[in-house]
């Protein structure tokens, strides 16, 4: 149980580290969340800062997630839900970080990484079909939102299919995933119902 606890503490701690705002910093002595969207995360680096750093910061926000649900699995294997619930402590982390004042991003990227790791499949369905919306209309926001959908429907169609049942503890937290990721993405949902949402590669990010 305490090193359940340590598990989500430290996954916490480690989604605070927002590289948005680190290389934003480092690069150009800004604060990305006073540029673009104004949001801390990759598709705003794309925008303040460019395709290098942005790519960048994808990965690591990536790897964020991914090495959350490692520590989890770690630290207690014999608990289904300490590798999710560090994953959603990680998404938490890089939404409201610690060492940034509670302002973040919208964790899309740190998401893929614990979604990934934690149910594969589904993970990557989703995601193909998030990357196709974003390709097709280029709205990040849209194809981020479909993947946040599409895993947890996917995942009962994998129970219900027989293919594999993920556990209740990777559909629960799945599910939370996908109400922190509309939350966060309100002002978004309002833009693409206005038709003013930034699509992909414009530098105005109509900051929040
Ligand atoms: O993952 C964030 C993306 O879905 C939207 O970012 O900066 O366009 O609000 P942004």
């Amino acid at each position: 149980m305490i090193l359940s606890v340590i598990a989500i503490a430290a996954a916490y701690l480690l989604g605070s580290v927002s590289f948005s705002v680190l290389f934003a910093r480092l690069f150009k002595g800004i604060d990305i969340r006073n540029h673009g969207s104004g949001n801390a995360g990759a598709t705003n680096t794309l925008r303040v800062l460019g395709k290098g750093p942005a790519i960048l910061v994808l990965a690591l926000d990536i790897c964020k997630g991914i090495l959350a649900v490692w520590l989890g699995r770690w630290l207690a294997p014999d608990y289904d839900w300490t590798p999710a619930l560090a994953g959603l402590a990680a998404v938490i982390g890089h939404n409201w970080p610690l060492y940034f004042h509670f302002k973040g991003g919208k964790g899309i990227a740190t998401t893929i990484g614990m979604l990934a790791t934690l149910c594969f499949f589904p993970a990557l369905w989703a995601g193909i079909i998030g990357i196709l919306s974003i390709v097709l209309t280029r709205y990040v926001s849209l194809g981020s939102l479909l993947f946040v959908t599409l895993t947890p429907i996917f995942l009962v169609v994998y129970d219900l299919a027989g293919w594999r049942d993920f556990g209740i503890a990777v559909l629960t937290v799945s599910i939370l995933i996908w109400a922190l990721a509309v939350w966060r993405h309100r002002s978004n949902l309002v833009k693409l119902k206005n038709g003013t949402e930034n699509k992909l590669g414009s530098k105005s990010g109509g900051k929040e």
